[in-house]
């Protein structure tokens, strides 16, 4: 089954599941429009694809992971939009969550994400009990604290910021969970795995870095210019756009380097690069010299 497929099925069962009687409707439906219709299903896919390139010996488990990791996901993104965070109102081209059902619904969904991340990975076969728990483990870490998803919105609270940590915390966790998480989830070993996530998230922080600067909102699907509007520290401020863009160049020259040897090698250098050339922003004529 293609890769796209085995992560939408697996997500559509993980909502399905939440919607069951005596489930309340509102929040059902609330889960439904935080996850679909999708984004660009990154992290999944790049799990999937790592799983693959191991041998994939239980596609079910691998399939798990990627639905945990993009259920996260959208609950990181469904809490950020929200008014004490960035009040963005839009995401995905239609209205953040909580504009379309209210601020308690939107904490709520949130929350039912997450804890259905980890309960898509508990009901896992016991005869995978070994792996659940690995996955859960690297989930875990790279959702809280210290360096997880809370610690990277935590940043944004501090006086002082290291981009690095802040960065690798808000969305570098959730690539370097994807990466480990494929190896996991097809029995090889993780750390193997970390480097190539960590690089990918960081390219692909600096490639949304310019495209907060450089698109505008009908392009994004979500508000644009918010890391100077919020003053957020960013990649296009540090290093200017040319700067910025050498900088992704190398990340991903980096990345496809640090892919360890493995059966399916030779074809995940070809998706990482479909990837990275995807992440390449195009410069808007009035910005080109
Ligand atoms: C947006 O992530 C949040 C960041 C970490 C910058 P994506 O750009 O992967 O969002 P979707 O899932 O495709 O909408
Ligand atoms: C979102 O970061 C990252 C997480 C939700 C962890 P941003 O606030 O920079 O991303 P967008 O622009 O809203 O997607
Ligand atoms: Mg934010
Ligand atoms: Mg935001």
């Amino acid at each position: 089954m293609p890769i796209r497929s085995r992560i939408e099925e697996t997500i559509a069962a993980a909502i399905a599941g939440a919607r069951l009687d005596p489930a309340p409707p509102a929040l059902g439906q609330a889960l439904d429009y935080a996850v679909n219709p999708g984004g660009a299903r990154i992290r999944p896919t790049l799990c999937l694809s790592v799983a693959v390139a191991c041998g994939d010996d239980r596609p079910e488990v691998a399939n798990a992971a990627a639905a945990a990791i993009e259920l996260m996901h959208c609950a990181s993104l469904v809490h950020d939009d929200m008014p004490c965070f960035d009040d963005a109102d839009i995401r995905r081209g239609k209205p953040s969550l909580h504009r379309a059902y209210g601020e308690a619904l939107a904490l709520l969904a949130g929350d039912s994400l997450i804890v259905m991340a980890f309960e898509t990975l508990t009901e896992l076969p016991a005869s995978d009990a070994g792996r659940a728990l690995a996955l859960m483990r690297i989930l875990a870490r790279s959702t809280g604290m210290p360096g997880g998803i809370c610690a990277g919105q935590g940043w944004e609270s501090e006086s002082k910021v290291n981009l690095s940590a802040y960065h690798q915390a808000k969305t570098g966790s959730l690539f370097t969970a994807a990466t480990a998480m494929g190896a996991a989830a097809a029995g090889s070993d993780p750390e193997a795995w970390t480097e190539l996530g960590a690089r990918i998230g960081e390219a692909f922080q600096v490639a949304d870095d310019l495209r907060d600067a450089l698109y505008d909102e009908d392009v994004l699907g979500k508000p644009a210019g918010q890391d100077a509007v919020h003053a957020r520290p960013n990649a296009v401020a540090e290093l200017g756009v040319r700067g910025a863009i050498r900088r992704l160049e190398d990340i991903l020259s980096g990345a496809i380097a640090s892919i360890p040897s493995c059966p399916g090698e030779a074809a995940l250098c070809e998706i990482i690069r479909a990837q990275a050339e995807r992440l390449m922003p195009v410069i808007p004529a009035r910005m080109a010299v």
